[in-house]
């Protein structure tokens, strides 16, 4: 996506500082566009466990960024690896359920761990940063031209009528580094004068559809309508919706998908009423130690206040309502994970497959050998 005709990215080095990472705050989206510092490794922390960032693919990335500051902050420590494999054990706690946490630190300590002279660690760290970024924009680039072919296939069939796509949460640009997931196909498909429509999920308690999802489709000039969440089922049986495509933060090597609270119940209302669903996949994303996604997945629990309080902008200044009384049991699932079987095909960077281990591993037969 562009921003501004610009070029965009969701994580940066500060230009005239390359010790500070630079992100956008985006709680404060879509009423405020805000650059945050990241001066150290805790600020990363910070960032992910509060949502100024987050989107699976996000997620790795500032982790990977945040160790480089730990490798800067190691500085005159006694013992540089350790103070950064500290730091790694911190970020890795911050959330449980996307699979690219995990990914990317592993990616890093590698790194880390090959680095022959401790006086490297610092560029050696600050590179592979930054190629998880490059590489992110090109997968997601790569995910856009697969699902490119499902949207150009609604098209034809309609002959040229408006292909409406639902999508739940925020799987788009500010999710990853640029272009985002789910969002890519309806990127390439728009750029192409194929007629498209978004159908965006609230996505309550954190609101990644209507803050999120909505403020980058407006940007872009795509045509698009937020609904309540629960609206998807009723657009589905009146006709309304061609295709769902979402995003995933964790997806097992079986197909099993874990995506945000409620994309379950979306793929549930698209089987009832034969609307194909479809996951945007990069690889980096799946996890290829793990077979049955309901048993093996952690679900993210989050504060329950997110349930209880709505924030956003009133006049000039944000503020947050309390919505519930004081006396009510809150829980607040972050996740749910959406069955193989509810899941009509996968997109990933090296075409589309089936949501199953064979679909998957004939797309990636590195991973064939390798089940747990
Ligand atoms: O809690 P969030 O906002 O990090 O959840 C994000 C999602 O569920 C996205 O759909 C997922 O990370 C895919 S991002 C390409």
């Amino acid at each position: 996506m562009r921003r501004s005709g610009e070029d965009f990215r969701t994580i940066w080095q500060k230009p005239d500082d390359p010790t500070v990472v630079q992100i956008i705050d985006q709680r404060r989206l879509p009423h405020e566009y805000v650059v945050a510092d990241l001066m150290s490794w805790r600020d990363g922390v910070h960032a992910i466990s509060e949502m100024l960032v987050r989107g699976a693919p996000l997620i790795g990335a500032t982790a990977a960024w945040s160790l480089y500051l730990a490798a800067l902050e190691s500085r005159g420590q006694p013992d540089r690896n350790k103070f950064i494999r500290h730091a790694a054990k911190a970020l890795a706690a911050t959330r449980p359920t996307a699979v690219n946490l995990r990914w990317a630190i592993d990616r890093v300590l590698g790194v880390l761990g090959r680095t022959e002279h401790i006086d490297e660690i610092e560029d050696t760290l600050e590179q592979e940063a930054r190629k998880i970024c490059d590489e992110d924009i090109e997968i997601c680039r790569a995910i856009g031209e697969q699902g490119l072919k499902l949207i150009e296939e609604i098209s034809a069939r309609k002959s040229g009528d408006t292909v409406n796509i639902l999508t739940h949460c925020n799987a788009g640009s500010l999710a990853t580094i640029n272009w985002g997931t789910a969002t890519a196909p309806v990127y390439f498909a728009r750029d192409k004068g194929i007629d498209v429509h978004v159908w965006v999920d609230e996505t309550r308690p954190r609101n990644q559809g209507s803050q999120l999802t909505t403020w980058e489709l407006a940007e872009n000039k795509v045509p698009h309508t937020l609904i309540v969440d629960n609206a998807g089922g009723h657009l589905m049986q009146h006709g309304l919706v061609d295709i769902c495509i979402t995003g995933t933060d964790r997806t097992t090597r079986s197909g099993d998908v874990a995506n945000k609270i409620g994309t379950y119940l979306k793929a549930l209302a698209a089987n009832d009423n034969n609307i194909p669903f479809y996951v945007a996949l990069p690889s980096t994303t799946i996890d290829w130690t793990i077979r049955d996604g309901l048993t093996e997945i952690p679900i993210e629990e989050r504060n329950p206040d997110e349930v209880a309080k709505i924030y956003g902008k009133a006049g000039d200044k944000f503020c947050t309502v309390q919505t519930v009384g004081s006396n009510t049991a809150i829980s607040n699932y972050a996740f749910d994970v959406t069955p193989a079987r509810l899941v009509t095909g996968l997109i990933t960077e090296r075409g589309i497959c089936a949501a199953s281990e064979d679909g998957l591993t004939t797309l990636f037969p590195e991973q064939s050998g390798l089940a747990s």
